[in-house]
């Protein structure tokens, strides 16, 4: 459903996006990830064909964004990171005009705001200015908007952010019904922990790069595969830093907090073993723990995070 090849777009110096391709398949939802500056707007900005790359290209349900960008902007709804709304105007006509701009005419347009106002469940709002909602509710109507001409492709920037808990549980069980009704969605955050529960797979950018692409099961296990330890010790961690580097598997033994932290290469099995010798050894252990992985590991390992 949709597919980039070598997109590239920089602006004076910046290489914002450098050659990205990834591709999504019809009715599954991508998460992009990335620190701030990666890249994800620039990149989200020429899919809903608001700027050109400067070469590559992308495909929207087969159309290019580079040569066909009206029958692209007919299948795809763009939510921005930032969505403007209008002074004096109720919910209702908002969506209405957005409708209007899609060339919806008559029955038509009112049945499609009506339903976008029962899908969303903003009826209660309908009559309310957009401009004195809150944050989230803007987002919600934002969302509206962007679904109001039953696009095929969703793309949404940072769709989560300013939503409370119980508003982000609703708007994941939203995603999960519009992609069950088919509908593909590619969508930036960086709360990467709301990305695994939403998404069937991510794409990792840093600097305009693509630095891993897979389903969220996949990726996680690659992190669980190297273990992050930690021990706590009571009283003084004298010669237990050099004790853990002599054991098989352990790197990098640094003191994070209190605690020595380190990467073990082993399984369960060496995991067991390594807990009896350091207890053999004599050393007081008064915790011992591994260190949860999820994608907050992976965003800071695979990322350097540096910001550009
Ligand atoms: N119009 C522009 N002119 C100049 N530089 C730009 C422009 N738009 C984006 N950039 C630069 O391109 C880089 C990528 O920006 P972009 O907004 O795509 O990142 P992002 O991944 O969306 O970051 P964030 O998480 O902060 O939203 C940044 O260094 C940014 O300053
Ligand atoms: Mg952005």
């Amino acid at each position: 459903m949709l597919e980039l090849e070598g997109l590239v777009r920089h602006f004076d110096g910046v290489r914002a996006v450098d050659g990205v391709s990834f591709s999504v398949e019809r009715g599954k939802v991508l998460g992009f990830i990335g620190p701030n500056g990666a890249g994800k707007t620039t990149t989200m900005r020429i899919l809903a064909t608001l700027d050109t790359p400067q070469s590559g290209d992308a495909r929207i349900g087969g159309y290019s964004v580079v040569d066909d960008p009206e029958k692209v902007r007919r299948i795809t709804g763009f939510m921005p990171d930032y969505a403007g709304v209008y002074v004096n105007t109720t919910v209702t006509e908002y969506l209405d005009f957005f409708a209007r701009a899609h060339d919806l005419r008559g029955e038509a347009r009112r049945k499609a705001v009506s339903n976008i106002i029962e899908f969303m469940g903003i009826g209660d709002l309908r009559d309310r200015n957009v401009e004195s909602l809150s944050k989230g509710l803007k987002q919600r109507v934002a969302l509206g908007r962007a679904l109001i001409h039953d696009p095929q492709m969703l793309i949404l920037d940072e769709p989560a952010a300013n939503l409370d808990p119980r508003a982000r549980i609703e708007f994941r069980t939203l995603i999960r019904e519009l992609a069950a009704d088919g509908k593909t969605v590619l969508l930036s955050s960086h709360i990467l922990t709301e990305l695994s529960e939403i998404c069937d797979s991510v794409t990792v950018i840093e600097k305009g790069h693509i630095l891993a692409t897979g389903t969220v099961q996949d990726i996680l296990e690659g992190i669980r595969s190297r273990r992050i330890l930690s021990v706590r010790l009571a009283g003084q961690n004298d010669g237990a830093e050099r004790f853990l580097l002599e054991q098989p598997g352990v790197l990098n033994v640094h003191e994070a907090g209190g605690h020595l932290q380190f990467e073990f290469g082993g399984g369960d099995d060496d995991q067991v073993d390594l807990i009896r010798r350091l207890l053999a050894a004599g050393f007081p252990v008064l915790e011992f723990s591994a260190h949860s992985a999820g994608l907050e590991d992976l965003f800071i390992e695979i990322t350097e995070g540096q910001v550009q």
